[in-house]
C-alpha cells in the first residue's frame, strides 16, 4: 500500500476473522516495526507474543476493572481516566456498570495478542519532576507501537492499541512473569479485520494546529491558499 493511503486507513480493528496470523508474518511486521525511533535510540521494547487461550483470557479479565470506570465516566459526561478533573463517578458505581464485550472480547477473538512493553530503565524520561503525569515516557515506546499497526495494515491485517488492562499493571507483569522495571506500554489484539474501514474520523488540521502561540490563527487550508 502506498503510506499515505496506511496512514489514513489504520483504524482501530476489535472484529476479526479466524484467519490466522502466521508467525511468519507477525516477524515481518514486527521487522519493520522495529525502525521506529525512541529516545536515546534506546531501544527499549519487548514484545510479548501471546496465542494461549488461557493468558489471553486473563488478559480480558485484566481489561474489566478500568472498562467499567471508563463506561461509567463516560456516562456521567466525563472524559474517562483523565488525570485532571477527578472523577465524581463513586465506586459502587463503577461496579455495577458492565464492561462491553467489546473492550475485552477482541484478546480471545484476535489471532494473536501482542503485550508491547518497555524497560524503564533505559528510557530518559524527561518529564518525571514535573507535577503532572508522564508523558515523555510514551514516546519511547509508542511510535514503535503504531510502526506494528501500520505495518500490520500494510500486510492486510489490523488491531488496536488497548491500555485499559495497564490499569492492572502488577497482574500482567505477575501473569507474564516480567521484571518490575518493565512497563506494559499497549496490549494489541492482531488480526484480519471482519471488515476494512476506509473513511476515519479526524479533526481537520485548522482545528489543532495554530500560528506562533496558542490561541493564535489557525492552519488552515484558506489560510495557505
Ligand atoms: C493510547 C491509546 C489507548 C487506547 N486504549 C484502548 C483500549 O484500552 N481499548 C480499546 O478498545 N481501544 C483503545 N484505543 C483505541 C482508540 O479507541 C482508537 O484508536 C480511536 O477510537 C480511533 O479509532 P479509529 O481509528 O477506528 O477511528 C486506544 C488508542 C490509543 C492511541
Amino acid at each position: 500500500m502506498e503510506l499515505y493511503d496506511v496512514m489514513r486507513t489504520t483504524f482501530a480493528a476489535r472484529e476479526f476473522t479466524d484467519a490466522p496470523l502466521p508467525d511468519a508474518t507477525l516477524y515481518k511486521i514486527l521487522d519493520q516495526a522495529r525502525f521506529a525511533p525512541s529516545g536515546g535510540n534506546r531501544q527499549g521494547w519487548h514484545v510479548i507474543v501471546v496465542r494461549e487461550r488461557a493468558t489471553r483470557e486473563a488478559l480480558a479479565a485484566l481489561t474489566e476493572p478500568a472498562a467499567r470506570r471508563y463506561i461509567a465516566q463516560q456516562r456521567a459526561g466525563e472524559s474517562p481516566w483523565n488525570s485532571i478533573d477527578p472523577t465524581r463517578v463513586d465506586a459502587a458505581a463503577i461496579a455495577r456498570t458492565p464492561a462491553p464485550a467489546r473492550l475485552t472480547q477482541p484478546f480471545v477473538q484476535a489471532a494473536v495478542v501482542l503485550v508491547v512493553c518497555v524497560d524503564l530503565k533505559v528510557v530518559a524520561s524527561t518529564d518525571q519532576e514535573l507535577e503532572r503525569v508522564g508523558v515523555i515516557s510514551g514516546a519511547s515506546i509508542y511510535p514503535f507501537v503504531w510502526n506494528i499497526l501500520l505495518a500490520a495494515r500494510h500486510e492486510g491485517y489490523g488491531g488496536t492499541i488497548t491500555t485499559l488492562a495497564v490499569a492492572q499493571e502488577p497482574r500482567i507483569q505477575e501473569l507474564l512473569g516480567m521484571p518490575p522495571h518493565v512497563a506494559v506500554g499497549a496490549v494489541m489484539p492482531l488480526g484480519t479485520p471482519v471488515t476494512q474501514l476506509t473513511k476515519l474520523t479526524r479533526r481537520p488540521v485548522a482545528a489543532f494546529a495554530m500560528r506562533e502561540r496558542w490561541g493564535g490563527a489557525p492552519l488552515s487550508e484558506e489560510s495557505i491558499a
